[in-house]
């Protein structure tokens, strides 16, 4: 049976525990996932204890509160604190979510913080996205119309046409769903992943845009698209609700119904 190894430099080892003060009643004891390509060493796994009476609610309020009062070096992303910019995205307790939407209440009391899977990591919670958004920028996720815009207002559509692209149209490119996707960790270099093929699929179907055929030419490929398996961790774990599986589906439908 083929055994797999980590190389060792990649295994997290026992990081520092910060204890929380003798008394605390309400204990929150969080694992964070710390790492420092440039220096050399193991990723390491840091404890800190809490008291969660003194926490807000969310994931995000803790990793703030021990970057300002335990240790100012822990790197993580974070902006709008409301779900909306997509930047908090890490794994927590095994599951991918944005901690800024993850309520401490319903982890328990020890809490696991990890990066998004495989990504090169940038520092501690920090993944490296550059291929991700480079996957973005390749479906051309802007409207393409040949058409010149009416002169005296803005490309119509009416509301059912603007209700198909509503949904897909709410992602928050938080990589989520791509990171967790099996198909996407094997050959993330070639497979553009459900974020990205959401957002295609989001200038398919939109009414303006001129650009269908092209589009699907481009996705016609054995691993740009193909490599999807319908495994759905993406769907499963989209904090937008959001369904790239559904939307891949779609997209293999419309070109198996160009050669039908
Ligand atoms: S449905 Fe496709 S894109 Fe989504 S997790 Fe599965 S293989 Fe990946
Ligand atoms: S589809 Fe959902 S999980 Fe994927 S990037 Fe968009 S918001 Fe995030
Ligand atoms: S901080 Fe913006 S989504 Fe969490």
């Amino acid at each position: 049976m083929a055994e797999f190894r980590l190389p060792p430099n990649s295994r997290p080892v026992r990081g520092a525990t910060h204890r929380a003060a003798p008394g605390v009643r309400e204990l929150r004891t969080l694992r964070i996932y710390r790492y420092d390509p440039d220096s050399g060493a193991n990723p390491r796994i840091d404890v800190f204890e809490l008291d969660a009476r003194t926490l807000g609610p969310m994931v995000l309020d803790a990793l703030i509160q021990i970057k300002a009062a335990i240790d100012s070096s822990l790197t993580f992303r974070r902006s709008c604190r409301e779900g909306i910019c997509g930047s908090c995205a890490m794994n927590i307790n095994g599951i991918n979510r944005l901690a800024c939407t993850t309520s401490m209440q319903d982890l328990g009391a020890e809490i696991r913080i990890y990066p998004l899977p495989h990504l090169p990591v940038v520092k501690d919670l920090v993944g490296d996205l550059s291929t991700f958004y480079a996957q973005y920028a390749a479906v051309k996720p802007w409207l393409q119309a040949r058409t010149p815009a009416p002169p005296d207002h803005e490309r119509l559509q009416s509301k059912e046409e603007q209700e198909q692209i509503d949904r897909p149209a709410a992602c928050i490119l938080c990589a989520c769903c791509s990171t967790a996707c099996p198909s996407y960790w094997w050959n993330s270099e070639r497979y553009l992943g459900p974020a990205a093929l959401l957002a295609a699929y989001r200038w398919i179907i939109d009414s303006r845009d001129e650009a269908t055929g092209e589009r699907l030419d481009e996705l016609e490929d054995p691993f740009r698209l193909y490599r999807c398996h319908t495994i759905m961790n993406c769907t499963d774990v989209c904090p937008k609700d959001l369904n790239p599986a559904k939307a891949i589906a779609e997209i293999k439908k419309m070109l198996a119904g160009r050669h039908g």
